[in-house]
């Protein structure tokens, strides 16, 4: 596995499959949907393509339901669709990265179908399968909502911290375990660039499995503290590492939540399990509130918030290894939602977003369609929908007395799907996407935003993307901008969220204001040379003070 190397200075960008490109006109995006396009990744500047998972699934969580690891579903196309993928990337030095789910499977995957079949087979071993006489065996409630647990008759229950079709693996196994290595070796023996991997510090379970202090009206207590990263977690990871990663050259990106900073060398340092993760504490930041519809709005928490906790991400992160930076992906509505209140998302403020994170110490993910500056979109109803999680809360919105109108607009704001329709290529039919109707709704401003009118345009948000990856990549700053350091500047403004990195001598600073009207700002910083802005007649900081427009953006060397 690759901790040192090369892929420090690279850029990923990750793909959600199903929404990307349709090739063979039924209305769901595939493989060979992605290689048509590796073309359009490749002048972006993309070195790494992160795809969501396309396992034989019967997509109740959008694939992370596997019910065989060693097969495409056909929903995406054929084996040899992902081998053809895998050669045209490589001819374009374009690296892929496969999504690993680790922590649980189909309960369609055979191993599953024989453990319900007989309760004395090995594959029920794989399981967390337990006998109760008195309803669930203990209080632990799921991520999507409802208890951990399901019945299977006779007081027999399997546990699920997601959804009930994705029951829990058992570490514990050692047969399991070597299963999960041999197919893992399989997939990198193709000449995977590495995986982005699924929910991994869930692995290890409280073992006694004992109920706890409920912490909801239900009686339940949320998952968390009992699965999430238990001690013990460690030994699992460390022999995962050993007997696939650690043998080949490539790079992990670890779905890693609740680790605390104490606990991130584990992780990421020098002998860590994984070459880098994806810290939440920032990107969640609006995620108040039991239920979606009672979170917190863009600006009902304050910007302070977000830059306290995003700069304590990077510091930590600093003094162990290096991190994954992003502001979308396939879980999240569009960032603009989180940050930005709807009347001031525009193309000016979707670029200050992007400038934000794009120049944090870390490799950057770009989520597909934020590179156009997408926005949430408008499901009209709960049937526009097809995430699990937005069904959950939706449902949690009606019982807390919303009506059906007011429940979807609640939902609306911070489902998934947001960031899971399909990617508009053109102003033309279903935007370019496919020749007949998606299966989910496009945006309804693709005319806006679309991918070939961008290109075209030299202000879009895309051709500004453009000009990020080039700058991070340049000769001149490539070091500055990936491995160098970064500490946070002008603190004393409560609007701006300001840094520098910095390499030796090559001192870079990135400023970014999320005031809607002109503010100045007081710094001592002397700016050398304006590399990157999103408004034109951007300035320099002069005597002693910096001039910004609203949601200004700016890039400039010390
Ligand atoms: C991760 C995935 C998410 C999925 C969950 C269960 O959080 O990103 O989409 O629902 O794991 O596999
Ligand atoms: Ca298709």
């Amino acid at each position: 596995m690759n901790k040192n190397e090369a892929w420090k200075r690279k850029i990923a960008y990750q793909i959600y499959p199903r929404s990307f490109n349709d090739a063979n006109g039924d209305g769901i995006g595939d493989l060979k949907g992605i290689t048509e396009k590796l073309d359009y990744l490749k002048e972006l500047g993309i070195d790494y393509v992160w795809i969501c998972p396309v396992y034989a699934s019967p997509m109740d969580d959008g694939g992370y339901d596997i019910s065989d690891y060693y097969s495409i579903n056909p929903m995406f196309g054929t084996m040899e669709d992902m081998d053809e993928l895998l050669a045209e990337a490589k001819k374009r030095n374009i690296k892929i990265i496969m999504d690993l789910v680790l922590n649980h499977c189909s309960d369609e995957h055979i191993w599953f179908q024989k453990a319900l079949a007989d309760p004395n087979c090995e594959e029920a071993e794989y399981f967390y399968f337990r006998n109760s006489e008195n309803g669930a065996p203990n209080n632990w409630r799921s991520m999507f909502g409802g208890s951990a647990w399901e019945h299977v008759g006779n007081g027999r229950y399997y546990m699920h911290l997601f959804s009930k079709k994705q029951p829990d693996l058992n570490w514990e196994n050692p047969k399991l375990c070597e299963k999960l290595y041999e197919m893992i070796r399989w997939w990198l023996d193709k000449g995977l660039g590495g995986f982005r991997i699924d929910a991994i510090t869930h692995l290890k379970k409280e073992p006694t499995l004992s109920s706890l202090e409920p912490d909801g009206d239900d009686g339940m207590v949320a998952c968390f503290g009992p699965t999430r990263n238990y001690p013990g977690i460690g030994d699992f990871l460390t022999e995962l590492r050993e007997q696939t990663f650690d043998r080949y050259d490539c790079i992990t990106v670890a779905e890693a939540a609740g680790v605390p900073y104490e606990q991130l060398g584990e992780y990421i340092g020098e002998n860590g399990y994984f070459s880098t993760l994806f810290d939440f504490s920032y990107s969640e930041l609006y995620a108040y509130g039991h239920a979606w519809h009672t979170c917190k709005k863009a600006w009902e928490w304050p910007i302070t918030w977000l830059r306290d906790k995003m700069f304590a991400s990077q510091i930590e992160t600093e003094k162990i290894g290096f991190g994954a930076v992003y502001f979308e992906n396939h879980d999240y509505p569009r960032a603009s939602e989180k940050f930005i209140p709807t009347e001031y998302q525009s193309d000016i403020s979707q670029k200050m977003l992007g400038t934000l994170f794009f120049f944090l110490r870390g490799i950057p993910f770009i989520y597909q369609g934020e590179e156009l500056g997408m926005t949430n979109t408008v499901f009209e109803s709960i049937d526009d929908v097809d995430d699990i999680s937005t069904k959950n809360h939706y449902g949690l919105a009606l019982a807390d007395g919303l009506t059906p109108e007011e429940a979807i607009k609640a939902v609306n704001r911070y489902s998934r799907d947001n960031g899971r329709i399909p990617f508009p290529w053109t102003s033309g039919a279903n935007g370019g996407f496919s020749d007949v109707t998606p299966w989910m709704k496009p945006h309804p401003e693709f005319a806006r935003f679309n991918a070939e009118d961008e290109a075209k345009d030299e202000n879009s948000v895309l051709s500004y993307y453009k000009e990020m990856v080039k700058l991070r990549k340049s000769d001149e700053y490539v070091e500055a901008l990936s491995v160098g350091s970064i500490s946070p500047i002008m603190l004393d403004c409560d609007d701006v969220i300001a840094y520098t990195r910095t390499d030796g001598s090559k001192r870079v600073a990135v400023v970014c204001s999320f005031s809607p009207v002109d503010i100045t700002v007081n710094t001592e910083i002397v700016g050398k040379k304006l590399l990157l802005a999103n408004y034109k007649d951007a300035t320099l900081p002069e005597n002693g003070a910096l001039a910004l427009a609203p949601f200004e953006a700016i890039v400039f060397e010390i």
